[in-house]
């Protein structure tokens, strides 16, 4: 081991202070080990820089086994299983469902089907399995505010979600006529493998979100979505044409542009600025992004300097309405 500062090394470092530190005491102590530790860097760096990403490698050694120890163990079992690691890091990219975000969904979805008098055709795009498409099959647990479930209840642990400002808190949840998505690498809540790298990608410490995880793949698993394969940026146009014509569309992401170059998200923004102000058929647009994704592109939330406290920001057809708490866990009216 040594104290070698190299540009993986530097990764990993700034991911256990920044990313982990408060939020998860094994995976800072693991991140910390592997900035540190000489042999660990030089396997990571047998892979292109994009590969190297600490979540995902994080989520591979999970998927291989590796047990929920000290950085001596976590190592050991790397060195031992790193084909497996690397095979899985090769083959998957980082795809966490959270279905908690409907949380900080739901105020603006209920709101935009009152005012449309219609039910909602939802398009999700980056849906990775679609668990974020059934906001009217969870129960909701606002604080302060109201305690929402559907008819029948729901086998998804209730969704809290803290609340802050004069956030339009719903009476009843929306009626969904339809729901689709669109991702790179539609995952499949039938398929075990899909489910366990779902299952890898929730941080060690979060055990509510792992079981919160498993019964919404169940709601998904009994009604699966329509899921397309491909860009968003291909497949948005053609998709918002299948939605059902009595049903209001919203077209919504979730921690999606991320991954997209500046000048894919300069053409998913104007491609939906386009479909907001569509006389015939103006489609809803809803953005659940973090802080400064959305840089550069004009008319959209800039990074405010100062105002960087890792949470999202939440915009209805580009204006900003809240500030959230990345996995849904809390919303701030503005
Ligand atoms: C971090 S996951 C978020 C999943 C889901 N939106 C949620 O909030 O739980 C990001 C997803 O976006 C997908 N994705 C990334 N770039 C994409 C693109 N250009 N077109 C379609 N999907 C994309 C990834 O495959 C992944 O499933």
């Amino acid at each position: 081991m040594s104290g070698t500062e190299t540009a993986t090394s530097v990764r990993y470092r700034r991911f256990a202070e920044v990313d982990a530190r408060g939020y998860s005491p094994l995976y800072d102590e693991w991140c910390t080990g592997v900035s540190e530790d000489e042999e660990v860097l030089a396997l990571l760096d047998t892979l292109p820089p994009a590969r190297r990403q600490p979540v995902l490698f994080l989520g591979a050694a999970r998927f291989a086994g590796v047990p929920l120890e000290g950085y001596g163990a976590f190592r050991a079992f790397v060195v031992r299983h790193w084909a497996d690691i690397r095979h899985v890091m090769q083959a998957r990219t980082t795809q966490t469902n959270e279905a908690g975000r409907c949380a900080v969904l739901l105020p603006s979805l209920t709101a935009i089907s009152a005012e449309e008098g219609r039910p909602l055709a939802l398009i999700e795009v980056g849906a990775s399995a679609g668990a974020c498409l059934y906001p009217d099959r969870y129960a909701y647990s606002y604080s302060p505010g109201p305690f929402l479930e559907p008819d029948g209840g729901s086998p998804v642990p209730p969704l809290a979600c803290s609340v802050a400002g004069d956030v339009p808190l719903p009476s009843s949840l929306p009626t969904v006529a339809w729901r689709a998505g669109i991702d790179l690498n539609p995952l499949d809540a039938r398929d075990d493998d899909d489910v366990r790298w779902l299952e890898a990608l929730v941080w060690p410490e979060h055990g509510f979100r792992a079981e919160r995880l498993r019964a919404a793949l169940g709601v998904v698993r009994e009604d699966p979505p329509l899921l397309v394969r491909g860009d968003l940026n291909e497949q948005i146009v053609p998709l918002v044409r299948r939605a059902p014509a009595d049903a209001v569309v919203v077209v919504f992401h979730s921690a999606v542009l991320a991954y997209l170059d500046a000048g894919g998200r300069r053409r998913f923004h104007d491609t939906m600025t386009g479909l907001a102000a569509d006389r015939d058929r103006p489609v809803h647009w809803l953005s659940h992004e973090g802080y400064g994704v959305l840089d550069g592109v004009p008319g959209a939330m800039e990074k405010v300097p100062g105002e960087e406290d890792g949470r999202f920001v939440l915009q209805h057809n580009g204006r900003s309405v809240a500030r959230t708490g990345p996995h849904g866990q809390s919303i701030e009216w503005l």
